[in-house]
């Protein structure tokens, strides 16, 4: 009788295609996973249900973070879809290795998921959302470089979507700046936070793409 590796306890071996967690770099921030100790601390929980109450994130990117325990839902969801390989979701965070620091949990800036949408046919979907204080520095842009290019070289991404309501140009310049060339409208294609059904710009980025322009830091 032969045993599975998870019915005789051993983890089993990553798919090629499996988001496998990584912390990606970015001079002064970091994208991190998020990790389950987030899930125990209290300024974490705050900074998401924050971010759940910024008018922009709540109306082009809602998050599910009323409040603590609903944020602690959403990282436990996250987590679990993390050890599954199916969707990645780091945290943006301030790099405490330049950012002389005594805080234990360094500032949270912002959050970025590539997920899959069609794992056989190498079809993911990315999208981001950034707290007030990060905005307008081409934060956005340098992470999405940053996580597609990780997503391309380790996951086998073939074609990577970004989708944003018309309405939101910043989000439509990130797309742009990030390589990722606009393909067309999709018809009230998503619900967004306002409840209404709004149309939407379809942007990707092939793996065979040429790398974007290098986009700069805090300026
Ligand atoms: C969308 C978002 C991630 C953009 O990130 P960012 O790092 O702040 O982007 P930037 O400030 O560098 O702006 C990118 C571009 O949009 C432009 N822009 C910013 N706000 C704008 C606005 N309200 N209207 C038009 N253009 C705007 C900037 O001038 C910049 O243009 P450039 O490329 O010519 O320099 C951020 O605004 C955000 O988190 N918004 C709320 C949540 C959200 O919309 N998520 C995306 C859902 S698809």
């Amino acid at each position: 009788m032969s045993t599975s590796a998870s019915a005789a306890g051993i983890a089993p071996a990553p798919s090629p295609q499996d988001f496998v967690r990584t912390t990606l770099e970015l001079d002064e921030v970091v994208l991190r996973p998020w990790s389950r100790d987030d899930i125990d601390e209290p300024t974490t929980l705050d900074a998401l249900v924050a971010a759940a109450n910024d008018p922009q994130i709540a109306l082009w990117n809602p998050l599910p973070a009323a409040d603590r325990d609903a944020a602690a839902k959403w990282l436990e969801v996250r987590e679990n879809a993390w050890d599954a390989g199916n969707v990645a979701t780091f945290a943006i965070v301030e790099n405490t290795r330049l950012t002389a620091t005594t805080d234990t949990v360094p500032g949270l800036l912002g959050a970025l998921t590539v997920r899959w949408t069609d794992r056989a046919d190498g079809l993911a979907m990315i999208g981001y959302w950034l707290l007030p204080a990060a905005r307008g520095w081409g934060l956005a842009t340098r992470a999405t470089i940053a996580a597609a290019d990780w997503a391309f070289a380790t996951a086998g991404v073939r074609r990577l979507e970004l989708a944003h309501a018309v309405e939101n140009e910043a989000s439509c310049r990130v797309a742009a700046r990030s390589g990722f060339p606009a393909e067309g409208v999709l018809r009230a294609s998503y619900r967004f936070g306002d409840g209404a059904y709004h149309d939407e710009h379809l942007h990707a980025r092939l793996a065979t793409d040429p790398a974007p322009e290098p986009a700069g830091g805090r300026g």
